[in-house]
């Protein structure tokens, strides 16, 4: 495996394997991250695999200097994990001057985790479309417990016209179904016992939505209220439609549930699709 920290290396390398698909990524690795290598590594004949803290997508008040940097520990298990090249630039290789040209993703920047935070998915664009640029992957593996980024960046694929292919991979959750995240870290013991309740949350208006239930607002306030009922801090819960993430019409059936809220001082994320029989 090689780990490449610059950008004139990179190409080096990736000169000779143009064949190659990518997992961009943050570090802090856990399973989830490592079932999308398993995805990637079949399709192409080297699986590139980026690690890089992306200032761009953290707001000014967000935990862009204490976000978890485990390095060591995650060159282990990339290795383990059969990847080809690690690339873990500096931030001056990837921002060697200010980043005036930014991608301004479309309205969906604007809604649900965006409303909340805000700049954040042009941060996530604009550092994906220069990795891109970098690693030119014919494909590269998105999870889906980041639901609004993976649409937000298959988007930006498809209109930019990028050959490259966006394929998304399931969430991958603890034996409770909490969601693997690098923040799960900021958990307390006792928030640790309580956060599966938003996936459990997720479940049940997942089936209640399966059994029948149309009245869409009812539902993402009681789901909001349990949260809060039970400590939770929510920012929304939100049904929504697969394809867009707008206010489902009536005859959609491609649904998908989507959460965010503060357990302590972690903010988590979470949803559940719904595919109703047609
Ligand atoms: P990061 O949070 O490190 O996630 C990297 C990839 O792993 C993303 O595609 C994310 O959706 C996926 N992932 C995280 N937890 C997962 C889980 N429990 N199950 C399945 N997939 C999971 O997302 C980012 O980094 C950044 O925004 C990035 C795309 C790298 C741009 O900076």
């Amino acid at each position: 495996m090689d780990i490449i920290r610059s950008v004139a290396d990179l190409r080096a390398r990736l000169q000779r394997v143009p064949n190659n698909v990518f997992v961009p990524t943050m570090g802090n690795l856990h399973e989830g991250h490592i079932r999308l290598i398993g995805i990637a590594k079949p399709r192409a004949a080297c699986t590139v695999v980026s690690i890089f803290v992306n200032r761009l997508q953290f707001g000014p008040r967000e935990d862009f200097d204490s976000y978890p940097r485990t390095f060591e520990a995650d060159c282990r298990r990339l290795r383990d994990a059969g990847v080809d090249v690690v690339f873990a630039p500096e931030e001056k290789e990837i921002y060697p001057e200010l980043q005036t040209f930014v991608v301004e993703p479309s309205d969906l920047q604007h809604i649900l985790e965006g409303a909340h935070r805000p700049g954040h998915f042009r941060g996530v664009a604009t550092v994906v479309l220069k990795l891109f640029s970098l690693v030119m992957p014919h494909s590269a593996i998105f999870g889906k417990k980041d639901y609004q980024q993976y649409i937000v960046l298959r988007d930006m694929v498809r209109q930019f016209a990028l050959p490259i292919e966006i394929i998304p991979a399931e969430t991958v959750r603890a034996p409770d179904g909490l969601a693997l995240s690098s923040r799960n870290a900021y958990l307390s013991p006792e928030e640790r016992r309580e956060a599966p309740r938003l996936y459990r949350i997720l479940r049940e208006a997942h089936d209640e939505i399966t059994a029948g239930a149309r009245d869409f607002q009812r539902i993402e306030l009681h789901s909001m209220w349990e949260l809060a009922n039970h400590g939770w801090k929510p920012d929304y819960v939100a049904v929504r439609r697969q394809a867009d993430l707008q206010a489902p019409a009536p005859d959609d059936r491609e649904l998908v549930v989507l959460a965010a809220a503060r357990l302590g001082k972690a903010r988590l994320i979470d949803n559940v699709e719904v595919n109703l029989p047609r």
